[in-house]
């Protein structure tokens, strides 16, 4: 267990290391059950730290085998398994060495040094290295690192390291053999990584803008590089990109990428050994579906991308953990959207933002951006940390507008390369760029919450005036019982009756700023303010939040004729796609309340949004995809029954599919792409088309969609088209579907990222019997709760089956709390991050309510937690 359980560590309490190392020089030899590890530091009291302080490495679940300062011995009881302290070193350089040894087959909380598969592997962020030897591990200690690795060649053949390749041999007169890597580039040892095993390699050269030639490699299992091509493919597009938009290129000769298949979450940055989970890496059309390829593309670039934004410049604390993550968030957002449509790009992450990031912010999980305390950092890898922390840079650009931003960014390069920076650092650049002072605006790192942006709209004909009255609300989140004003940009647009651009007048009286009224923003920085439009022609409809310029909640006060007006003319897309979400959730709502829903009168708006599809298909899925039943249940705000959500909202699928039956049609009918697939942004968006109007189609007309389904399932030449007739066949109970996926497993029962698709779908049927179907599939032979993917495809999609986690008699609740428990002593992150499902519980109706709270009890009085369970369930209790 970590050294830090129990007692958590608070932002407040940042001081700076009182060492500091220099070097590093590991030589690691690998072996299944007893790799040692010999580590020289050279160390030196830290000018800025305190004269004379202990010496304090860090270690968890160590000994030493041996341990000399300056090459005399010292005492190895001095290493105790989580830490070792020397009361009294030097006062000047010198060289401290330990030895320790470490058992990679016993590792099963995937953090340090492991076995996946038949290779070793690493993973230190954030605390990992201390399970592999002493040392100060915190992110502002920053050293040059030089790895020896050996290993047995039948073992290994395969040794990789950080950096690039310094030398490499067979050891003489043995079966071993050797390479050594150096990486010139200081850096904290989170940053630190070793892959050895036997792997094949997809090789290719990138040449950078300042001439330096990059061997790139994306190394997989043995026969799978065929598998790899794209991820080089987005690799190379990655490192291209950030040249052109952000002036960024990469550093070393070498860049490697490593698939393996256990793995605690995405990927991770290690300096120049980029590890990754094979689930972003392998793809190919017969395994993979669309949104499989455009994950790849985004995690590759998202790693890539924290070579600057984490590498170069990386974290001072990990409370500034957002400084790296939301920034590179954005950057990859930024990539996606160049290279595919920006528009649908902007719509998907907001959709996920809202599902996931809004339920976080709206329940007893809510933190702020940067956080003030933690017991166990690996729970702060959340939503709001990554995503909201990138809308929080989306904003600073909108406010400062896009050429301080450019400016502002060049100086966070220049200024803080080499260092461990802060939220501070990096908000000073833009306010010095930009001559604005953002201490108001800085409170989006330090404030939780999702605030409530209320518009009444008032018009007068006769003055043709338009007024917004608006107001910002943030309701209390844990330990935050008081909210101060955010600085909240809107942008926004007039849209005439006719659906045409109008232009924007605002007077003295409740006017705009020249600067806000230049970039088409109104900056909403106190608890209301009123906009006055002025010379407007009646009927003049404001569109607001254009882009999704802020991550709050709009309530509008529009009547569903302008949003209908706004869904079909509106200039801002995304301001279109919502629009119709707003409209839809309406409706669904409206039947939640028990009147009967009646999308009659939106059937012209919505075929107009299905004729749409012919010339951007991609946007039209969207707009075919309703709210989320999670979304729908925030908006009702209490006392929430999920069945009823999920009625109401089937109801509106339902009378949606009948209603445009004809155009659904034509749409399926139109048929598969001719010629070979491609996962192009173009291909996948005729394929998201066409599988949003077979959904709705099926709901409408179960047996016709099953129909539908039945025969695309068995035609499809791609994943993508052959999994979305498998989804909509598992919401049509009966043979059919149980056939199907029979059929799907046997076919793929030796590809476990495909086997993983169908562990999720099984878990995400909103019917009664999904429980026992959950709990007869965590005794299936293909599952088990030591692989992380399995866990997240089987218990991970559960959690979010808002019907079935959430059953009225509370066997859902208990389902994932004994798999919580059942996972704790093997991988608490992975039993930790599992716990998430009940971050809504609090919104369920009192009897649903009190089985969560016996449930979450039972996890918290759970035996020996780890400091990570612990953490959740404590934090999910308040
Ligand atoms: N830094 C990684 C990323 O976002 C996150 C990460 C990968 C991670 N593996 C981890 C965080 C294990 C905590 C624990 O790109
Ligand atoms: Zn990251």
């Amino acid at each position: 267990m970590r050294s830090d359980q129990g007692q958590p560590v608070r932002l407040s309490d940042y001081r700076v290391p009182d060492y500091l190392v220099d070097a590093v020089s590991l030589d690691i030899a690998l072996h299944r059950t007893a790799t040692r590890i010999r580590s020289t530091l050279r160390l030196r009291p830290n000018p800025a730290g305190v004269a004379g302080a202990p010496l304090h490495l860090d270690g968890d679940e160590l000994a030493a085998t041996a341990l000399s300062l300056d090459g005399a011995p010292l005492d190895l009881a001095l290493a105790a398994p989580d830490g070792l302290t020397i009361a009294a070193p030097p006062a000047r350089a010198f060289t401290l060495e330990v030895e320790t040894v470490v058992d990679p087959s016993a590792n099963t909380q995937l953090m340090g040094l492991y076995r996946s598969g038949s290779a070793y592997c690493t993973q230190c962020e954030a605390e990992g290295f201390r399970r592999i030897t002493y040392y100060p591990d915190r992110p502002d200690v920053l050293s040059v690192f030089t790895t020896r690795i050996e290993a047995e060649l039948r073992d290994a053949p395969v040794l990789l390291g950080n950096g690039d390749p310094v030398e490499a041999g067979p050891v003489p007169g043995t079966d071993r053999h050797f390479a050594v890597w150096h990486d010139p580039h200081p850096k904290p040892c989170y940053l630190f990584a070793v892959v050895g095993g036997r792997l094949d390699a997809l090789r290719d050269t990138f040449t950078t803008s300042e001439g330096r030639r990059v061997d790139l490699a994306v190394w997989v299992e043995p026969g799978k590089t065929g598998q790899a091509g794209y991820a080089m493919d987005a690799l190379k597009r990655s490192m291209r990109w950030d040249e052109e938009v952000f002036g960024r290129a990469y550093d070393l000769g070498t860049f490697n990428v490593v698939a393996v298949s256990d793995f605690n979450m995405g990927a991770m940055e290690n300096k120049g050994l980029n590890i990754f989970n094979d689930k972003y890496v392998l793809a190919s059309p017969e395994l993979a579906t669309d949104a499989d390829y455009a994950g790849i593309e985004t995690v590759i670039a998202h790693e890539y991308f924290h070579n600057w934004t984490g590498n170069r410049i990386t974290c001072r604390d990990w409370f500034q953990l957002s400084l790296k993550e939301g920034l590179t968030v954005f950057r990859d957002h930024e990539f996606s959207a160049d290279q595919r449509s920006r528009a649908v790009k902007r719509i998907a992450d907001v959709r996920a933002l809202r599902a996931r990031q809004f339920a976080e912010d709206a329940g007893p999980l809510a933190h702020s951006v940067r956080p003030d305390s933690y017991s166990a950092i690996d729970n702060f890898y959340t939503a709001t940390v990554y995503e909201k922390g990138a809308e929080v840079v989306g904003m600073v650009r909108t406010l400062v507008g896009r050429d301080a931003f450019a400016r502002g960014l060049q100086l966070y390069f220049e200024r803080f390369d080499g260092t461990a920076a802060t939220v501070e650092d990096f908000l000073g650049c833009f306010a010095e760029a930009s001559g604005r002072d953002l201490a108001q605006f800085s409170r989006w790192y330090g404030q939780a919450g999702t605030p409530r942006v209320t518009v009444r709209t008032r018009r007068d004909a006769e003055a043709r005036t338009l007024t917004l009255d608006l107001d910002q609300h943030t309701d209390p989140t844990p330990g935050q019982p008081e909210k101060w004003p955010f600085v909240i940009p809107i942008s926004f647009g007039l849209v005439g009756p006719d659906g045409a651009a109008r232009p924007v007048r605002t007077g003295e009286r409740h006017g705009l700023s020249d600067a806000e009224l230049a970039q088409g923003v109104i900056e909403l920085d106190a608890p209301a303010r009123t906009v006055r439009f002025e010379d407007v022609e009646p009927g003049t409809i404001p569109s607001l939040l254009r882009g999704f310029s802020a991550p709050v909640r709009l309530v509008t006060d529009a009547a569903e004729a302008d949003l209908v007006t706004l869904m079909t003319h509106d200039s801002d897309p995304f301001n279109r796609w919502d629009a119709a979400q707003t409209v839809l959730s309406r409706l669904i709502l409206d039947g939640v309340r028990g009147n009967a829903a009646d999308p009659g009168r939106l059937r012209e708006a919505f075929a107009a949004a299905v004729r749409t599809g012919a010339s951007d298909p991609a946007f039209a899925a969207q707009v075919l995809a309703l709210p989320g039943e999670g979304d729908l249940a925030r908006e009702i705000g209490r006392d929430v029954d999920p069945d009823a959500v999920h009625a109401a909202r089937e109801r509106v699928r339902a009378s949606l599919g009948v209603l445009l039956a004809a155009e659904l049609r034509a749409v399926v009918a139109a048929g598969a792409d001719a010629g070979p697939y491609a996962p192009d942004a173009a291909g996948a968006g005729r394929r998201a088309f066409r599988n949003a109007a077979l959904s709705l189609l099926a709901a409408g007309d179960p047996a016709l969609g099953a129909e539908l389904a039945a025969d695309q399932f068995d035609r499809a030449d791609n994943m993508t088209d052959r999994f979305a007739a498998l989804a909509v066949l598992s919401l049509i109970p009966g043979e059919a579907r149980e056939g199907a996926l029979d059929r799907f497993y046997a076919r793929y029962r030796d590809e476990p990222l495909v086997v993983d698709k169908w562990f999720g779908l099984q878990a995400s049927i909103p019917e009664g019997a999904t429980v026992e179907r959950v709990r007869r599939l965590m005794g299936h032979p293909a599952f088990s709760l030591a692989v992380p993917n399995r866990v997240y495809a089987l218990l991970g999609a559960f959690g979010g089956n808002i019907t079935q986690f959430n059953r009225r008699d509370g066997s859902g609740y208990r389902l994932v709390a004994e798999a919580v428990l059942a996972l704790d002593g093997r991988n608490p992150q992975v039993a930790a991050r599992m716990l998430g499902a009940f971050r809504s519980w609090r919104l369920m109706e009192p009897g649903r309510r009190a089985l969560a709270e016996t449930a979450l009890k039972s996890i918290a009085a759970g035996p020996a937690l780890s400091a990570d369970v612990q953490e959740m369930a404590s934090r999910s209790l308040r």
